[in-house]
């Protein structure tokens, strides 16, 4: 039998403000996340704008994207700045050794990046190189975008056609360095990571936010290490710190890596290791977020999750380097099971992005290669329908649940949920991971009332439902319906969906 949930929401006890930089998005030039996805350039047929799709623009501008990560990822440590600037008729071409071993011809670079920020109305976070890259190179880079004098860079970027400098509030120090970024270990990264950020300059009184390439899932060792590396341990101002943020990577998947399971066909079985996989961010972010605790109690470091999101198995017949794959339901609640996790962890978590935006891993927007046409994914709806939580104080909640799903010994929670207040408005998050039948959920509100309330559901025929250019609304949110009983909400919720509830706080 399905179960009935409890979902009490404190309106009178607020906690910190949630990041708008947690619905942040990652674009690397992998596959068809760049070219094809944003790019694709001037003289094409599909309708751009300076050579940046209009249709993914507009799309994604639903979203309030508030940051967008670039060039990588693992391409951002084999990526030369100067290569992707100036005519680009004459630039120099490469090899993307990581992603398809293809040859990339820098036909977007800074401009067309800053160019799609500005669209997007985005804040950039530029990921420098430090694997194969110079400190010299990263520091000009920084000159190149940020300053506004006569200096060299300034001027060459001017010659370039950009006469103002440009905002860049977000620079990374390499990605992954204990993997495709160098394999180095972590002490001897801490030392690059302390001596590059030195050369990332603020210019033209900015603050820059630097953010050193941190772990992979458990591995609190890595995060140890960039704490210990910090003047003070971590304990000084963020003013003085060489870096500001520290990263950590989690991907989700119900396998493993050398065979992480399909994105469409999956057994009850896969699907609840999937659940299990992604409720793991909850003690990622608590375990890392401890350590930093012993070193930086006042929480002056921030920890970012620059990348997180389900990776699968290519789609049959894509090139495997490509990292294309569907999208479904399942990936929508994998979706609001992190943002339920960011939101409880506001303290300390700052920034995360999705990996990525376009036609990679667990994307907003797929786009066809042949005709070009574009589909929302389940998991662009749950970022509207979340988008606003941006900025707004979280709620305490308390999710009253007695049925946990017993998976080889563990027992999932078979609901999530989170609230926050911004503004007079209430928003309310809540997903039923259950496969089977509807469940009423009672929402008992605290503290306050809500009025105006409006409610939304999204869900599909089958958990494994996806949205393709013939059915582009198989899965896409619908209103839904909340009734007042004895002073609570009720609504009931389908299996395997996701609902946001917004009202107005009563005078
Ligand atoms: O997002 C795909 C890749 O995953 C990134 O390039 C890398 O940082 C990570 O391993």
């Amino acid at each position: 039998m399905a179960s009935s949930p409890r979902l009490i929401v404190n309106l009178d006890i607020a906690g910190p403000t949630i990041s708008r930089h947690v619905y942040g998005h990652f674009a690397e030039h992998l596959g068809r996340c760049i070219y094809g996805g944003f790019w694709v350039g001037e003289e094409s047929e599909i309708p751009n704008t300076r050579g940046i799709r209009n249709d993914v623009v507009e799309a994604l501008r639903e979203l309030r994207i508030p940051n967008l990560r670039w060039p990588g990822g693992c391409f951002a440590d084999e990526y030369h700045w100067p290569d992707g600037v100036g005519p680009r008729e004459q630039r120099p071409r490469m090899v993307n050794s990581h992603w398809g071993d293809v040859v990339e011809d820098n036909s977007f670079g800074t401009h067309e990046f800053m160019d799609l920020c500005e669209m997007l109305g985005a804040d950039a976070y530029v990921n420098g190189n430090v694997g194969s890259g110079t400190v010299r190179e990263m520091s000009e880079w920084m000159e190149y975008l940020t300053r506004a004098d006569d200096s060299p860079m300034a001027a060459l970027r001017r010659a370039n056609g950009q006469d103002e400098p440009w905002k860049v509030p977000f620079f990374g120090i390499g990605n992954e360095p204990w993997g495709c970024g160098g394999h180095m270990r972590a002490d001897a990264y801490a030392d690059l990571a302390r001596q590059y950020s030195t050369y990332v300059r603020n210019h033209n009184g900015s603050e820059v936010y630097r953010i050193a390439a941190g772990a992979n899932d458990e591995d609190v060792a890595w995060t140890k290490a960039l704490m210990e590396a910090l003047p003070d341990k971590g304990n000084s101002s963020r003013k003085s710190s060489p870096y500001q943020g520290i990263s950590l990577h989690h991907y989700t998947m119900s396998g493993h890596w050398d065979a992480k399971g399909s994105a469409t066909a999956f057994s009850k079985e896969e699907y609840w290791k999937t659940i299990k996989s992604a409720q793991h961010i909850e003690t990622l972010l608590s375990m890392h977020s401890t350590m930093m605790d012993v070193y930086d109690p006042h929480k002056a470091v921030g920890l970012v999750l620059d990348e997180w999101g389900t990776w699968w198995d290519v789609e049959p017949g894509t090139h495997p380097g490509f990292l294309y794959q569907q999208n479904t339901v399942r990936d929508a609640l994998v979706a609001a099971i992190h943002f339920d996790s960011f939101h409880r962890h506001a303290d300390r978590l700052v920034m995360a992005n999705i990996a990525q935006t376009v036609n990679v891993l667990q994307a907003m927007l797929l786009t066809d290669p042949e005709s070009g046409a574009l589909v929302k994914t389940p998991t662009f709806h749950v970022f509207a329908m979340n988008a606003g939580h941006q900025d707004a104080a979280v709620l305490h909640t308390h999710l009253d649940l007695d049925t946990p799903h017993e998976l080889d010994g563990d027992r999932l929670p078979t609901f999530t949920a989170s609230a926050s207040t911004k503004d007079g408005q209430v928003l309310i998050s809540v997903a039923n991971l259950e496969l089977e039948g509807e469940s009423e959920v009672v929402l008992d509100l605290r503290g306050g009332r809500l009025e105006q309330v409006e409610a939304l559901v999204l869900g599909g025929d089958s958990v494994a439902a996806f949205n393709v250019p013939e059915h582009p609304y198989a899965v896409a949110p619908r209103p839904l319906a909340v009734k007042e009983r004895d002073d609570q909400l009720v609504l009931r919720l389908p299996a395997h969906s996701f609902a946001t509830i917004c009202g107005t706080l009563a005078g």
